[in-house]
């Protein structure tokens, strides 16, 4: 449906979506629902032909929405003033963004600090979905949130389709087939979908996180929340992890063993912002689980919860397939795509409540999500960062 509002199309603000092209990337950042109600506001979006194509998003279905459809990548970087994208930009990308302009995207500054560096030296204008601070009025921006979501849903799929067992009870006339039993470790949204998820299926499920609160979230889920005495919460200021002394973690890694062994399928998600994901699951636990059996872990980008993850890669240790995917979100690239586009509307929407852009840096969100502005990196984590790095140079 085309834009009703009689807007005069100079006040309003040109929104462009590229083709994503990091190999392996099959999203795309805004969908054509999200276009739609974009569109009825001051807001004009450019995107490329074939952008949702692998996302299951057609042409038709974006011009009907109001877009306007573009031949190349180019043209939408020298239309728009603001480029929303999913993964960070390559250098081919960063040197068709031009001064002032806007790019929003994951993009991840602790670990890809070049890429800060030289979209800063291009004086863009740039926010990272990634950096949303975690705060009941940004919520509905909160991509890590979303994609924790898709993440926690296709980890047990994907478990559930490599172990060799039914995840529900089956009476069947060829005997009586027991559920699987499923161990998710970490509660937090990812964990939370792998539970449900898993409990849908039909598994028995068991689960622990440190931070106390989740035990009744785990229990209304219909999963058993398995209580370890620990001296320590491990739950930080504003409700988030924090990391356990050693004596904690190797107290937590003899709790879990016991119950690991009886495991058909262990989902790890355990994370503490800023840190490498803390080991749960030692090669001693891995032994002891029957053959067949499969670990998937979705910490592995922070190293693993595993001691033997190879992190990114499948494979079989101690006759138990031990999983790391990277890409869980981009193997669901339709609703992963829709949930992205929400987020990163809302944010716009904040950005430019009237078509305008407005960085308040008084704002928590905004102050939150610029990265780099005029030249300068003002990320206030990663400059910090950047700082320690230098030092320890
Ligand atoms: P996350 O992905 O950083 O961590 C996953 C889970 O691992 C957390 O629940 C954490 O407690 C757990 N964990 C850490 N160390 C562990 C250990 N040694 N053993 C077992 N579990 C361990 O966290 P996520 O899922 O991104 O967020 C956690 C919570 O933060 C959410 O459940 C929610 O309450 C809150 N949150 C609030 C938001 C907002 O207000 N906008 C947005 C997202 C999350």
């Amino acid at each position: 449906m085309p834009p009703t509002e009689e807007t005069d199309a100079a006040t309003k603000l040109t929104v462009g979506v590229p083709r994503e092209t990091r190999e392996g990337e099959t999203r795309v950042s805004l969908t054509p629902d999200v276009i739609r109600q974009l569109s009825r506001k001051p807001f004009e979006i450019v995107v490329e032909r074939g952008a949702g194509e692998l996302a299951g998003f057609t042409d038709s279905a974006f011009e009907d929405a109001g877009a306007t459809l573009v031949d190349a990548a180019g043209d939408v970087y020298s239309k728009a003033q603001v480029i929303l994208k999913i993964q960070r930009p390559t250098d081919d990308e960063i040197s068709q963004l031009r001064e002032g302009q806007t790019l929003c995207a994951l993009l991840q500054p602790l670990t890809n600090q070049e890429n800060v560096v030289k979209l800063s030296e291009q004086k863009v204008t740039a926010l990272s979905m990634d950096a949303i601070p975690r705060i009941t009025r940004a919520q509905s921006m909160d991509v890590l949130s979303s994609m924790s979501t898709c993440g926690g849903y296709m980890a047990v799929l994907l478990a559930a389709s490599n172990l060799p067992k039914f995840f529900p009870l089956l009476m069947t006339a060829a005997g009586t087939i027991p559920p699987a039993k499923v161990l998710v470790l970490g509660a937090g949204v990812a964990g939370l979908q792998a539970i449900a998820t898993a409990r849908r299926l039909g598994a028995q499920v068991e689960a622990f996180d440190t931070r106390p609160v989740v035990k009744e979230q785990v229990e209304s889920l219909g999963a058993k929340f398995i209580d370890i005495e620990m001296e320590e919460s491990g739950e930080a200021e504003g409700g988030y992890a924090k990391e356990l002394a050693e004596d904690h973690i190797k107290k937590e890694q003899e709790a879990i063993h016991a119950h690991a062994m009886k495991s058909d399928v262990v989902i790890t998600t355990a994370l503490v912002p800023g840190r490498r994901a803390p080991i749960l699951i030692t090669e001693d636990t891995v032994k002891e689980m029957a053959p067949g059996s499969v670990i998937l872990d979705m910490a592995g980008e922070m190293g693993g919860n595993c001691e033997v993850t190879t992190p990114g890669e499948t494979t079989v240790v101690h006759g138990v397939t031990i999983m790391s995917p990277f890409d869980l979100p981009t193997r669901m690239p339709f609703h992963a795509s829709q949930m992205y586009a929400k987020n990163i509307a809302t944010l716009l929407e904040h950005i430019a409540p009237d078509g305008a852009l407005e960085y308040n840096m008084e704002d928590e969100i905004t102050k939150g999500v610029v990265l780099t502005k005029d030249g300068e990196v003002l990320h206030e984590p990663t400059l910090a960062w950047m700082k320690e790095k230098e030092g320890t140079a």
